[in-house]
Formats: structure tokens, C-alpha cells, sequence
């Protein structure tokens, strides 16, 4: 059949058998989409394939069942979701996300690329999805961006504004902006036997639309499934840097005079992380001569260190800027003007919804000395600080209750040194706050992380949001996220002890 429309409907069954959606044109294979599927679906996903409108294309399933095709030009929000939709952390309106790619800031506009599966609610095919936002908020999606080909599924990397047209690829119009991404192969048919390799799509029309590099790869096969690329400039250097996750805990470090041939610089290990590099420097706070280079990995583990002809060299020993495993994969914003903005893939996934995942808060980096070491720390973006509305502030102690937003809401909590324990419910979910024991656990049987770097007062910023919140303390340099499906609305009671709260309302 010719196609002609911008999507075809895929009925799914999150628990159905797995088979292959196999499009054939004369005969060719040119797209295998991994499906599940069932006779009694239960979600409808949309795949675009308006690349394919007017070649002659045949659909079948790999099992041999029955399938016909059905398409539309448009793809409708499915309301029936949104008990489950948090309110200001982007989600897509279909299908399933993980890692924030491609992260970068151009004309007013924060570019916000994402693993995406378009033709099911789990983890496969992936593409990636693009959304913008002129807040880090209120977020516009756009549908995909770069799907998977014959060199295989489209893996994480990174986004680089080439104001200098190093790359050659502008015209002069605009600075070509550089998508970095893992080509992985051997991940679907198409690409079967091919190794994963790094590989580059640009923009010539300001962020727009994107095609793929006619030279890629841009870097061949290093070691296993290495993956990842993160770019950044290094005037120390005066050259590009790659940041690459090449296997076990071991990540490489590439440079490139013009942002298209590189070569290895060095190696390094980040005990206790893997996958999804991010790489920047940073001035450390209060001390505008001193900048720092930063080094992490996908668990939030971070090297501080400098920067010069022999690579990378850690200054102090690697750190955890995260505990607890609903955040991931985080990156910063490339070109963002000074600004080190960071974004994470929310691993919260709702049973039985059409739509899995979800991204972080955007948090505001800063880098700062403590205890004789270099700390980072997060803090909610000037743009989230601007929508809130209503904040109250109570004396609370055992017995307290309030009515908490309807909506999402932000939570800080201060209690002096050495308080007694005290345990919240925020709706439906329990909340335990140990100052004397120094640790907080955000769900029962959750796991713990502690409240303060060096013991003292205690204070904590909470972020609810549907199905989830993320957590600050001790001015950010730890942070926690987790998924509290139980219910973060509803009224706030203190069970034990007693802290003094102010709750803010944030208005969507
Ligand atoms: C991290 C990760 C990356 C990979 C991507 C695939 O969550 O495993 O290493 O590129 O997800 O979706």
C-alpha cells in the first residue's frame, strides 16, 4: 500500500506477546518496529513514518498473524491519562521515554531531545523525540526527530551549538547545531551485526529540522556497546572534547578540531557509574578566576578536576550528587549563556498508562566549596521560581494538618539540630525525617539519604508533582527523587515531631 499519512496506528498490549512490525518496500526491509500485541489492545501508539508518504509499502507482523494497517495525519492527546500526567515535568503524549538527549539553548528556545519509543509504553525502538520550551515548564512537543536506519536504533548523546561554523556545515544563515547520537546497532533487524557507533545529524535552520551527516560515523566502533557522546569546547584545550561511555565504569575522552574527526586523548574510570557522560566546566562560587571541570556519569557520580594536554586529572575523590534510583541519565544544557541547567530522565512509569516516564525538574548547577572540597549543587531554575503562587508557612508539630495544592506543589522543611524524629504523610505517602540519625526516606521501604553534608539544621525542599517528587538538601548538594504513586495531594498531617514547613503552590 502507498503510504501517505504521518502515523501509523499500532494497537498494543503492554502484556501481550512479543513480534515485529516488518515494513517491506520491493521487497526490501527499510523498518522493523518491536511490538506487542494481542486481540484485545489496549492502547493505540502512534509511529511516524511520513519519511516513508508515497513509496509502496508492505506492513506484516513477523509471527505471520493477521495485521492490517491503519494510519492518521494527526496524533490525538489521550485524555483518559492525565490522572497519571505530571503536571509540569515533561512527558510525551504517547509511548515510552528514558535519557534527556540533545539538551541545548537557542533563541529563547530550550531544545529538549529524548529516548523515545513511539509504538509501545516499554523501553525499544528507539528514537528521538524533540520538544521545546520557552521556561524548562510549559514544554511543546514536536514529534520525532532521528529514527533508526540501517547503522541501527537511535542511542543517547548530546547537543553543540558550532557558533564558529567549525564543522563547515553552516551557511552562514545560522550556527549549524550538532546532534551527537549513538547509532546501535545490532539493536533491530535492519542494523543486525552492526557495531555501535557515534554519529552526528545538524541543523542548518536554526534548530528546526535536522538531517543526518552524509559522513557519519563520525567515530567508529572503540569497545563494546560504547555509547553515549557528550560534546564540549575546551578553551584550556582550544579544541572539542568528547566524553564517551565506552564499558564497565570506563569512559574515553576524544578531541576534535572541528567537531566531525577525533581522536582518543584518554581513558578514565568513574568507580560506581556507566553510560551517559556529561562533561562542562564551571566556575566555582564566589571564585570567578577558578574554573573546574566536572565529570559524570548516569548515576549522578561526579569527578571535579581540571583540564589540560594530558586530559582530565580528578581533584578530589568521586562523589554522588544523587541517592535513590528514580532520576538517571542526567545532562546538561549546551549554549544556555553562562547557565549549567540539568535535566534528568524521571524513572517513574505508570502500570497500564499509554505514556512511561518522565523528565526531572530542571535544575540550576553550581559548583561550591565545602569542607575543603568542591560540592554541586542543585536549585529550581529562576523560570520555576516565577510560577509560584500561594506560599504558607506553619509551626507544625504532631497532630498538624493542612489541605495540600491540588496541583504541584513545593515543600520546605526546617528543623534545628538534633530534632526528633518526624514523620509526614503528604496525601497518601509517608515521609520519615530522621535529624538525629541524619537520613531521610521519601517511601516506605524506599532507601535512605542523608540530610545534611556535616550534620546541623536541617532544612529540605520537597517538589510534588503527580506520581512523584524530588527532593534537595542541604542547599542541593544532595538530592533524591522518587516515585510515590500513592498520592502526593490531599492533606499534609505530621504523625511525630515537629519542623516548621512552608508549602507553595506551583501554577501549570
Ligand atoms: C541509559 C541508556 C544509554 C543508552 C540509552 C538507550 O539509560 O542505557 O546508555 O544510550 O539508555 O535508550
Amino acid at each position: 500500500m502507498v503510504f501517505r499519512e504521518r502515523f501509523i496506528v499500532i494497537p498494543t498490549d503492554p502484556a501481550g506477546e512479543a513480534d515485529k512490525l516488518l515494513f517491506r518496500h520491493r521487497g526490501e526491509l527499510i523498518l522493523d518496529l518491536d511490538v506487542k500485541i494481542s486481540d484485545s489492545p489496549v492502547h493505540e501508539q502512534y509511529a511516524d513514518v511520513q519519511r516513508f508518504a508515497g513509496l509502496d509499502v508492505d506492513v506484516t507482523l513477523a509471527s505471520g498473524k493477521p495485521f492490517a494497517p491503519r494510519f492518521a495525519q494527526n496524533m490525538p492527546v489521550p485524555a483518559e491519562y492525565d490522572y497519571c500526567r505530571p503536571k509540569y515535568r515533561f512527558t510525551t503524549r504517547r509511548g515510552w521515554i528514558n535519557d534527556p538527549n540533545g539538551l541545548f539553548f537557542y533563541n529563547g528556545l530550550w531544545h529538549l531531545f529524548y529516548q523515545h519509543n513511539p509504538a509501545g509504553s516499554g523501553w525499544g525502538n528507539m528514537h528521538w523525540g524533540h520538544a521545546v520550551s520557552s521556561d524548562l515548564i510549559h514544554w511543546e512537543e514536536r514529534g520525532n526527530t532521528l529514527f533508526p536506519d540501517r547503522t541501527g536504533t537511535m542511542f543517547s548523546g548530546s547537543a553543540f551549538v558550532d557558533h564558529k561554523n567549525a564543522s563547515g556545515l553552516g551557511d552562514g544563515s545560522f550556527p549549524p547545531i550538532l546532534l551527537y547520537y549513538t547509532a546501535a546497532g545490532g539493536t533491530s533487524l535492519l542494523s543486525k551485526d552492526i557495531p555501535f557507533t557515534q554519529c552526528m545529524a545538524y541543523s542548518a535552520d536554526g534548530g528546526e529540522s535536522f538531517v543526518k551527516y552524509s559522513g557519519n560515523p563520525i567515530l567508529p566502533h572503540v569497545i563494546g556497546a560504547n555509547r553515549d557522546p557528550k560534546v564540549v569546547y575546551s578553551p584550556e584545550l582550544g579544541l572539542y572534547v568528547m566524553a564517551l561511555f565506552l564499558d564497565g565504569c570506563t569512559y574515553g575522552l576524544f578531541t576534535s578540531k572541528n567537531l566531525l574527526d577525533w581522536t582518543e586523548l584518554q581513558r578514565i574510570d568513574l568507580p560506581g557509574d556507566g553510560e551517559c557522560p556529561d562533561f562542562y566546566p564551571l566556575e566555582v562560587e564566589g571564585e570567578p578566576d577558578s574554573v573546574k571541570w566536572v565529570l559524570s556519569g548516569a548515576s549522578d557520580r561526579y569527578f571535579v578536576g581540571s583540564l589540560g594536554e594530558s586530559g582530565f586529572v580528578p581533584e578530589q575523590p568521586i562523589m554522588p550528587l544523587r541517592y535513590t534510583d528514580c532520576s538517571y541519565a542526567a545532562q546538561t544544557y549546551d549554549n544556555a549563556g553562562g547557565r549549567r541547567v540539568k535535566l534528568a530522565w524521571g524513572r517513574i512509569t505508570h502500570p497500564g498508562c499509554i505514556f512511561a516516564s518522565r523528565m526531572s525538574t530542571p535544575w540550576e548547577l553550581s559548583l561550591v566549596r565545602r569542607c575543603g572540597r568542591l560540592y554541586l549543587a542543585a536549585q529550581p531554575t529562576d523560570e520555576y521560581l516565577a510560577l509560584r503562587r500561594v506560599s504558607k508557612t506553619y509551626e507544625a508539630s504532631a497532630g498538624f494538618e493542612t489541605e495540600l495544592p491540588e496541583g504541584p506543589y513545593d515543600l520546605k522543611l526546617t528543623c534545628p539540630t538534633g530534632s526528633e524524629d518526624i514523620r509526614l504523610m503528604l496525601g497518601s505517602s509517608p515521609v520519615a525525617i530522621s535529624p538525629k540519625g541524619n537520613q531521610m526516606i521519601l517511601r516506605e521501604g524506599g532507601s535512605s539519604f542523608p540530610l545534611t553534608l556535616e550534620g546541623g539544621d536541617v532544612e529540605i525542599q520537597l517538589f510534588a508533582d503527580t506520581g512523584g517528587v524530588e527532593v534537595l538538601c542541604d542547599g542541593g548538594i544532595i538530592t533524591a527523587a522518587e516515585a510515590l504513586t500513592a498520592g502526593v495531594n490531599g492533606k499534609l498531617k505530621v504523625l511525630s515531631g515537629s519542623a516548621n514547613l512552608t508549602i507553595s503552590e506551583i501554577i501549570g
